[in-house]
This record gives structure tokens, C-alpha cells and sequence, in this order.
């Protein structure tokens, strides 16, 4: 009997330290500028996925999930879509896919479900592409999802077309123990999209400037990362998440992401720094705050943590590995 072209594959999200936001091609999803981040081990997206000639269409099935907006599995689609193409097969699939965390909230789960979808789809139809030519193939998906396929710490080079628009790795993950305390403050899914925020980033009169400042902010952080200076490094993260948000807040429409606990605990990680308790806090697309520390402060971060009220659920997390394949498939 022939083997089965079925393939599961795990991938986790990723926090940036430098932002991705703004398109210079929406089509493609070349970026206006290099964006840095790290793998977070905790948190997870898996896929698996089947071709064959008994699938009459493309199923796609999320677990855990209430709600899947038409436009995730048109998403999903245009991967599968996208892979066929390269295998040169019109076979359909059925895809089962779920999160270990929830969708929308501020956390890059696209980046982690669409880099295993891209990935999953690859190998099972036996496509062994390369990393750099999977990144490519992922960032079409969704940008972030092109950090997704490298292991540790990565920067994502934008390119100028297609073809040279991919992440590379800066640093393995054992290279730097730092964490990241995950606050997840709403389980809702955010109001505006990603995807929706960077095509307004040019509104913004201070996107100008944000992306001139860029190179120099780049630099910066890769030197901070390669002498492990978490100081400069932390601050360094921390006022590019103001800067990414005031160009959100400046957009027009505006976008505020923030809760009233997400605001709260910026305030509180500022005011736990000044008493020597040291950590920074960056923030994506969504409320959930993302606390960054070394390991030997996360248990008495933890335990301030408890003192406020609003915080769904906590997920300590260090640098991860990249998707890869695994053998627990989920069908
Ligand atoms: C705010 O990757 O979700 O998390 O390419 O449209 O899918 P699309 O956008 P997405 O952008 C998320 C950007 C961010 C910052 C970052 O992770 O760099």
C-alpha cells in the first residue's frame, strides 16, 4: 500500500522585540522594515494535515475553537493552494489544526498556525524545501509566520521582493535564557486585525520616522542581544513597543489595543524596575502584555503578578526551537 502523504507539524509564536508593522506590498507581505523576535516554548500551534484522492474538497477543522472566521480558512486555503502548485498535484486535503492558546489576543497565532499549516502541507506531499525557502513560502501566509519556521532568536529581513524577503537566525535558543511572562488579560478576539492594522500604519504622520529610525534601532538591539546586555537590551524593547503602538494610536482610523489591566501592568512593571525588581514589557497587536525578564526574577514577578486583578491566565516561556515536523498527528 502506498504511504500516506500526511504530515503533522508543530510550530510555536514568537515575540517581537522589534516590530513587524506596515507592508511595502501587501500581495506579498514584503515588510517596510526588519522586524526581530524570539520562539516562545510554551505556547503552541499543531497541524496535520492529509492529501488524497478521497478528499473531494478541502476540510478544515479547528480544535477548541467557537469561533473561525470565514477569512482563517480562505487563509488556509490559499496555503494549501499555494503548496499544490509547487507539487504540481490537485489532490485536496483535510486539515485538523488547534492552539494551546487562544487566537486574536494579542499573541502572534497566526505566525505559529500558519507556519505549521505551511510547513505540514510541504511535507505531506514529500515538497523538502529549504528553511529559507519555507520562511518565503510562509511569510505569504501571514509575516510573522516566516520568523516561525527558524529556530531562537531571528531577524527577519525584508527584502525587496518576494524572493529575498525571509528570517535567518541571529542566535540558537540555548544562547540566551531569558524569559517571557505571558499576561493574558482578555480572551476576546481583537477588534481590529493585524493584518487590517498595517495597511493604516501609513496614516500615521510618525511612520515616517518610526521606519527612519529603524537601522539605527536594529543595530542597537543585535549589540545589546550579542554582549547579553539585558538592560540596554530590555529598554531598547520597551520604548520600541511604545513606538509601535503610537503609530497604531496615531492612525487613522486609531487603534488602541490596550485593556485597562494591559495599561495597569505596564505601569506596575515600570514602578517594580525603578524598586530593582528588573523587567521590560512589549505589547503586539492585541491587549496581552508580554513581560521580559531573566530567569531568576520570573517567581517574584509571578507573585506580584497575583496582587492584580484582571489577569486571565500567566505562561512563562524561554527561547524555542522553529516549526518542525512531529509524529503525533491529530487524526
Ligand atoms: C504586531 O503577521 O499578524 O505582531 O502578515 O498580515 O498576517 P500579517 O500580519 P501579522 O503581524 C503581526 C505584527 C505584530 C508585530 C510583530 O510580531 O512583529
Amino acid at each position: 500500500m502506498a504511504k500516506k502523504m500526511k504530515a503533522t507539524c508543530k510550530s510555536h509564536p514568537d515575540i517581537a522585540f522589534i516590530k513587524y508593522w506596515g507592508k511595502a506590498d501587501p500581495k506579498t507581505r514584503i515588510p517596510q522594515n526588519n522586524s526581530i523576535s524570539m520562539g516562545l516554548s510554551n505556547l503552541y500551534s499543531v497541524c496535520t494535515i492529509e492529501f488524497g484522492p478521497s478528499f473531494n474538497q478541502d476540510t478544515i477543522e479547528f480544535l477548541n475553537e467557537k469561533i473561525v472566521k470565514e477569512e482563517e480558512l480562505q487563509r488556509i486555503i490559499m496555503v494549501l493552494d499555494r503548496v499544490r502548485k509547487l507539487a504540481k498535484t490537485n489532490l485536496r486535503a483535510k486539515v485538523v489544526t488547534k492552539n494551546s492558546f487562544p487566537k486574536g489576543a494579542g499573541i502572534a497565532s497566526s505566525g505559529s498556525g500558519l507556519s505549521a499549516v505551511t510547513m505540514a502541507a510541504c511535507w505531506a506531499l514529500r515538497l523538502k524545501l529549504s528553511r529559507i525557502e519555507l520562511s518565503k513560502l510562509a511569510r505569504l501566509a501571514s509575516g510573522t509566520a516566516c520568523r516561525r519556521i527558524i529556530d531562537g532568536f531571528v531577524e527577519w529581513h525584508k527584502g525587496t521582493n518576494s524572493n529575498n524577503s525571509y528570517s535567518v537566525q541571529l542566535f540558537p535558543p540555548d544562547y540566551w535564557q531569558i524569559a517571557d511572562i505571558v499576561v493574558i488579560v482578555a480572551e476576546t478576539m481583537k477588534k481590529v486585525r493585524s493584518t487590517k492594522g498595517h495597511s493604516l500604519a501609513d496614516t500615521s504622520p510618525f511612520q515616517k520616522v518610526r521606519l527612519k529610525n529603524i537601522p539605527a534601532k536594529i543595530k542597537a538591539i543585535k549589540v545589546a542581544m550579542k554582549k547579553k546586555d539585558f538592560t540596554v537590551f530590555g529598554q531598547i524593547l520597551e520604548s520600541e513597543a511604545l513606538n509601535f503602538h503610537t503609530i497604531a494610536l496615531t492612525s487613522q482610523p486609531p487603534i488602541l489595543y490596550w485593556e485597562g489591566t494591559t495599561m495597569e501592568i505596564m505601569k506596575r512593571v515600570q514602578e517594580w524596575r525603578d524598586q530593582g525588581l528588573e523587567s521590560y514589557f512589549t505589547i503586539d497587536a492585541g491587549p496581552t502584555v508580554h513581560i521580559i525578564c531573566q530567569p531568576k526574577d520570573v517567581q517574584r514577578l509571578k507573585k506580584r503578578l497575583k496582587t492584580i486583578s484582571g489577569i486571565q491566565r500567566l505562561s512563562v516561556n524561554y527561547p524555542s526551537i522553529g516549526a518542525r515536523v512531529i509524529n503525533q498527528h491529530l487524526f
